[in-house]
């Protein structure tokens, strides 16, 4: 057994929270050789600690051998502290006909005081992984807070998007999600994101041979992959949650797996001619536990070239509107 990982996640009482704690608790998200020790974190209010109470109950019905404590708390100094890792999910979902964007308001001061504290309290090292929407724009509020705690250890999960693209191009090619890679998500957790086919392969060829229908891929597929979450919203009345999860698991282990080819969102440093400015979905190859490198040689058509302008003019926009609270 290795030493315990500290797991700070917010947003525990919500409906991801629900699913995810789970994950993290049985060891899908750190292994099975890996003990946890659980810091939630919700809002100062009764029924959201109320109804947190009762999800530590039932981590503590499940009797899994690899939880060593769990700390319910409303207080980030408590909640954060010595983190190794830290998930925020907490924040408000988007419900039907609103745009993630339209979150900004509400959810970006967040991630003010939560980059204010994970800095003051959290590991060195604390890798910081943000799912809150907008998840791109929050992630560089909150990292521009810190001083200690690198702004590389702060990555946005665009892996949901990863995981639609993946199964849309399975369906469409009939064969099992086992057979598709490289599914990379470049830009916004939003509509405007680019998934980008002309890298993905299905088995041992480029996609786009074996999905010849060029009309699908640049059309109803960049569509169908873009506007799950809003789909998801309109069937269901509340955004993804169990997929949401699902994904953020996924996020963590493969970013603590060397070797992994994955794709998430962090600062862009102006690359694949995004703006210096904005934090975009981007391929990663993890290098070592928590550590990833951008892969920046893929060379971009000039359909990927548009498709990138698109989703990097609406985050340069979130930008602009939450400069102010830049620190
Ligand atoms: P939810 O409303 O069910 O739960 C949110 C929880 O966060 C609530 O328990 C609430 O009390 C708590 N919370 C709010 N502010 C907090 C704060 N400052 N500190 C700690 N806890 C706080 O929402 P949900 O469905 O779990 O979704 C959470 C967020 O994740 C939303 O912003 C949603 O849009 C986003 N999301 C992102 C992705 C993605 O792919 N990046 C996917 C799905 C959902
Ligand atoms: C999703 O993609 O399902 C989430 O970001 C929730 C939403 O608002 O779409």
């Amino acid at each position: 057994m290795s030493k315990p990982v500290r797991v700070a996640v917010t947003g525990p009482a919500g409906q991801i929270g629900y699913s995810l704690l789970i994950r993290i608790a049985s060891g899908q998200m750190f292994g099975p050789e890996t003990p946890v020790i659980l810091q939630l974190l919700e809002i100062p209010n009764e029924k959201a600690l109320a109804a947190l109470n009762g999800v530590v109950m039932e981590i503590q019905d499940c009797a899994f051998p690899l939880v060593r404590e769990i700390i319910q708390t409303s207080d980030p100094m408590v909640g954060f502290k010595d983190a190794d890792w830290a998930l925020l999910v907490g924040s408000k979902p988007r419900g039907p006909g609103m745009e993630r964007a339209d979150l900004l308001k509400d959810n970006g001061a967040i991630f003010v005081g939560q980059g204010k504290a994970i800095d003051a309290v959290a590991s060195a090292d604390c890798k910081v992984v943000v799912v809150g929407n907008p998840c791109n724009t929050n992630a560089m509020i909150g990292a521009s807070q810190c001083k200690r705690v690198p702004k590389t250890n702060w990555t946005a999960m665009v892996r949901l998007d990863e995981n639609r693209a993946k199964a849309q191009l399975a369906l469409k090619a009939g064969v099992g999600v086992e057979q598709v890679s490289n599914t990379f998500i470049f830009g916004n957790h939003s509509p405007t994101m680019y998934p980008a086919f002309p890298f993905a392969r299905i088995g041992a060829r480029k996609a786009t041979e074996v999905i010849t229908d060029k009309e699908w891929l640049e059309g109803a597929y960049c569509e169908t992959v873009g506007k799950r979450g809003a789909a998801i919203i309109a069937a269901r009345g509340l955004s993804s949650a169990a997929s949401a999860a699902n994904a953020l698991t996924d996020h963590v282990r493969d970013l603590n797996t060397p070797g992994k080819i994955h794709s998430i969102a962090v600062s862009s440093e102006g690359l694949y001619g995004f703006s210096p400015n904005v934090w975009a979905g981007m391929p990663v190859v993890t290098t070592a536990p928590g550590k990833y490198q951008v892969i920046k040689d893929f060379t971009l058509t000039e359909f990927c070239k548009k498709k990138i302008a698109g989703t990097n003019e609406e985050l340069v926009g979130e930008y602009e509107t939450v400069k102010h609270l830049l620190g």
